[in-house]
């Protein structure tokens, strides 16, 4: 049988300007707990706060099965150059069934501030186009979080509304801004 075509990992790293997304690997451990130590990062996510090695290497294997677990596609943002981890950014399909996909990053913090997320979300977003059902996908992003405001316009995301109290994020429910990119016509 054909595998459906939307659960497919790319035969191609998607890319764009100075980074291409990969699988995590067990190089990536140290990248991996660097991510750990910014404190809002575990919050968005499933890193536990300050991960040990033993901790950031589960996290990878973890990574490696949600493909098949049907979440969606965990990248490895990596140096296009050095193929060094600089951050995660995932596609998140749980809700493909409307045409919806969410995406989220976090970038090593040394590695901030040189267009890193920007293009992970570039290149995660044309990739969510490589995926028949995805219309159309969301981010969520706190309305105090500059940085990540300025990353979703500048991949080409429409600012929406103020979603009062939409989304878990660290326990609680918070309000989020939620930015839209729409397959091209
Ligand atoms: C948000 C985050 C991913 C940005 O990563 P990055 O690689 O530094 O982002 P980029 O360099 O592509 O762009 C950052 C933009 O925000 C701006 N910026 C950075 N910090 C800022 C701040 N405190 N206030 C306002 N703007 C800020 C930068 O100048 C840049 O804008 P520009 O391109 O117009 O100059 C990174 O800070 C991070 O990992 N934060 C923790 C996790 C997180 O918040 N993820 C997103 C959840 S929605």
């Amino acid at each position: 049988m054909t595998p459906d075509p939307t659960w497919v990992w790319p035969a191609r790293a998607p890319a764009s300007g100075g980074v291409r997304l990969r699988a995590f690997t067990d190089a990536d451990v140290a990248a991996v707990q660097a991510l750990a130590r910014d404190p809002y990062v575990p919050q968005i996510g499933s890193l536990v706060l300050d991960a040990c090695a033993e901790e950031a290497a589960a996290w990878i294997t973890a990574q490696h099965g949600r493909l098949a677990e049907r979440a969606g596609f965990s990248f490895a943002v990596a140096d296009a150059t050095t193929d060094a981890c600089l951050g995660a950014c995932g596609l998140w399909l749980r809700d493909v069934g409307t045409g919806t996909a969410t995406a989220g990053y976090a970038v090593v913090p040394e590695h901030r501030g040189r267009r890193v997320a920007t293009d992970a979300l570039r290149a995660v977003t044309g990739f969510a186009w490589t995926r028949p059902p995805v219309q159309r996908v969301e981010l969520h992003v706190e309305p105090w979080n500059a940085a990540s405001r300025r990353v979703a316009l500048a991949a080409g995301y429409a600012e929406g509304a103020l979603l009062p109290g939409a989304h878990e994020i660290g326990g609680r429910f918070r309000d989020v801004v939620a930015f839209t990119a729409t397959r091209p016509g």
